[in-house]
């Protein structure tokens, strides 16, 4: 398997309304849409979009909506070999209602037993270790994530963090077996222990984290854009275009077009992971709609290189 994407797998309804409800108000709704979704399912989902085989390691319950979500995972071509079925565990479900103006609200039904354990981590060690790529969503418990990344180290796997760990200064045995960290705005400013206000400021966080271990790190820069910045070199990803519609899952999108593109070197990566961001925001709901075509054609021209130009 080229990939193994560690992260929560749910069902997803995302609602459309022209006005998100006041309390005591109904609302209608203008669109619906009801699919696998949970960052590790969408992220997967990107990953087969863009080509990349890829495995999912996630737990849903013994009910009909376990059925429900593996059967569209399969149809997606995704491996649902190494997910755990936790019996007596409904399957996650995640509410995304999402107004006109972009502003969005999520109601979510994640009980912990939803959550992956270091020990179901270690019962997955034979596709962990046969991963050219494992990538871990920081969301699932900390002794699950390092379990992951040092099987996934110790296999020989580039391992890809996203997010960001509930107290990330306590994270340098994680970081030091890291490949790749991508975190958005909020997540890179948990990995700063401060707001970040400019892409300046993303680039000397990333580049601290840099020297903590991954050879590249992608960071959220608000209005900006994204920074990514690897031994030799940093650049500014601007924002895309794209009418922004709900921003759900473009994160996950910028993570499935890194790990598609990881053999372009860092830049080029980051580029796909952006466009593949952009082709995500102008749509209700988290699941990706991606093609190589659609990415290539979504590449946006970097700006500034000025490390390596010195
Ligand atoms: N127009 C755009 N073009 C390219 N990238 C965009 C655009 N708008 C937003 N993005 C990027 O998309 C990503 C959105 O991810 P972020 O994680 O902040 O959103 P999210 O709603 O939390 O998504 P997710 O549910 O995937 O975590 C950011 O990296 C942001 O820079
Ligand atoms: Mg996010």
């Amino acid at each position: 398997m080229d990939t193994v994407v560690i992260g929560q797998v749910a069902r997803d309804l995302a609602l459309r309304v022209e006005r998100m409800p006041g309390s005591g108000e109904a609302a209608d709704v203008r669109e619906r849409i009801e699919v696998l979704g949970g960052k590790g399912a969408n992220q997967a989902v990107g990953l087969a979009q863009l080509g990349v085989r890829s495995a999912l390691l996630g737990v849903v319950g013994d009910d009909p909506a376990a059925t429900e979500v593996l059967d569209r995972a399969v149809a997606d071509g995704i491996d649902v070999g190494a997910v755990v079925h936790r019996s007596g565990t409904r399957t996650g479900l995640i509410v995304d209602v999402v107004d006109a103006e972009g502003t969005w609200r999520y109601l979510q039904d994640l009980p912990p037993e939803v959550l992956l354990t270091a020990d179901d981590v270690a019962a997955a060690k034979s596709v962990l270790t046969r991963a050219r790529t494992v990538v871990v969503q920081l969301q699932q418990p900390l002794d699950a994530v390092c379990a992951a990344a040092d099987i996934a180290r110790r296999g020989g796997a580039t391992v890809v963090l996203d997010g960001a760990p509930p107290d990330p200064s306590a994270s340098a045995d994680l970081l030091a077996m890291t490949d790749v960290l991508r975190a958005d705005d909020t997540e890179a400013a948990l990995w700063a222990d401060a707001e970040i206000g400019s892409a300046a400021e993303a680039v000397r966080t990333a580049r601290s984290l840099l020297g903590r271990g991954p050879r590249m790190v992608v960071l959220g820069a608000g209005s900006e854009g994204n920074v990514v910045v690897w031994p030799d070199g940093e650049a500014v990803l601007p924002l895309g275009d794209a009418d922004v519609v709900d921003t759900t899952g473009a994160g996950d999108a910028f993570t499935a077009g890194i790990v598609a593109a990881l053999d372009r070197g860092p830049e080029e990566a980051a580029r796909w992971g952006s466009a593949a961001a952009g082709l995500t925001v102008g749509h209700v709901g988290g699941r990706p709609r991606l093609s190589v075509d659609a990415v290539r054609r979504a590449l946006v021209p970097v700006s500034g290189n000025p490390h390596s130009c010195r």
